[in-house]
């Protein structure tokens, strides 16, 4: 049994949220006592420039593991190609009462409705200040639970600003489902007046700040085919630069029956795999070339990542499946991504 087989043995014996802190802190621990390679091997180095940024690998950590930015260099000595915080908003908030995150051990999966617990985007920005790890760092930014759709651009905005002159690039996330409302703002009426804001803000802040930091949208894979067109439409108008396909699914169908199912909130892992693969195929195939895709939901092997890529994903990101396998898993993707380089893509 390997290091982390035991590990998670111990950590799936607490409840999840116990978990997920104790993990985080033992890495904290061990990178800062130098242990850096203590739990696998260094990933491969296979350089790529996506959204004119150079990544180390395509390998990420996906938004909602690191939602303060509190292990920013913990995670990052792990050879991550990039590290994406957050969801942070303006006001630090508790999030949903607890129990608020379940375990499916039976299909490698999770559900969580934990609700943008976070402490908010002043102190996200004192720790990234801080960082020593100097790999691409993604800041992920929603709204605050009590404000209002009608005003959730200033939300978004107000974090824009504070996170603009600290990030590689900048994710809007309207697709958690554990906000109520928030994925509304997919609506293309909604998505194209939080895009024009966006995009003008943005402009005004690579003056300022003399550095253009890549936007990007994180979309739900529960969208319907009828509106892929629109939103693909809108998000190239408006000079997004990447898509994120795809955060947590609230569809139950690929897990009926089993202990947790029916738990209100986010569905991750394996059984979102399928799902957030339509999604990655519909974008690609709806978005311009020179908008790139970060395929992410239910990667749990080396195969996965190499589906995703064929997908059209030009970088992967991992949640669910590196809680389930570790950090083993960051290694076997970027050895298989760095043998496949050069392969064709479809
Ligand atoms: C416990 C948990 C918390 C999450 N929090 C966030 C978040 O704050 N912001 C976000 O954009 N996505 C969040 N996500 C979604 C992940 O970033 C990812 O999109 C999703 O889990 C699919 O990937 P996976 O199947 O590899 O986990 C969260 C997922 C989980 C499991």
């Amino acid at each position: 049994m390997g290091l982390y087989n035991l590990l998670r043995k111990g950590l799936f014996s607490v409840p999840p949220e116990i978990a997920h802190d104790l993990a985080l802190d033992s890495l904290k621990l061990g990178n800062s006592m130098g242990m850096r390679n203590w739990l696998c091997q260094k990933p491969e180095n296979d350089p790529c420039t996506v959204m004119g940024i150079e990544f180390p690998n395509r390998i990420g950590i996906a938004a909602g593991l690191d939602k303060n930015g509190d292990y920013i260099n913990a995670l990052g000595g792990l050879g991550l190609g990039f590290l994406e915080i957050g969801t942070v908003t303006p006001l630090a908030q508790a999030g949903n009462p607890q129990p608020r995150m379940f375990r499916l051990e039976e299909s490698q999966a999770l559900i969580n409705r934990l609700g943008f617990n976070n402490k908010g985007v002043d102190h996200l920005v004192s720790q990234v200040k801080k960082r020593r790890w100097q790999g691409v760092l993604g800041i992920n930014i929603g709204k605050n639970k009590d404000t209002p759709n009608a005003s959730a651009v200033d939300d978004y905005l107000h974090c824009l600003e504070k996170v603009y002159p600290y990030a590689d690039y900048i994710t809007l996330n309207i697709s958690s489902p554990n906000t109520e409302g928030l994925r509304d703002l997919q609506s293309v009426d909604e998505l194209q007046k939080l895009l024009v804001s966006m995009n003008t803000r943005k402009q005004q802040l690579a003056q300022e700040h003399g550095k253009l930091v890549p936007l990007v949208l994180k979309i739900a894979p529960d969208l319907t085919t009828d509106q892929v067109t629109p939103m693909a439409n809108c998000i190239a108008e408006n000079q997004i630069d990447a898509v994120i396909a795809s955060n947590t699914t609230i569809s139950r169908s690929s897990v009926s029956g089993q202990k947790h199912a029916n738990e209100a909130g986010g569905l991750s892992g394996a059984p979102l795999f399928d799902l957030a693969n339509q999604c990655l195929k519909n974008f690609r195939q709806a978005l311009p070339e020179h908008i790139s895709l970060i395929g992410t939901g239910g990667i749990s092997s080396a195969a996965d990542g190499l589906e995703k890529r064929r997908l059209g994903a030009d970088l992967v990101q991992v949640y669910t499946g590196f809680i389930y396998n570790g950090p083993g898993l960051i290694y076997d993707l970027s050895k298989a991504f760095a043998k496949s380089a050069g392969t064709p893509q479809d």
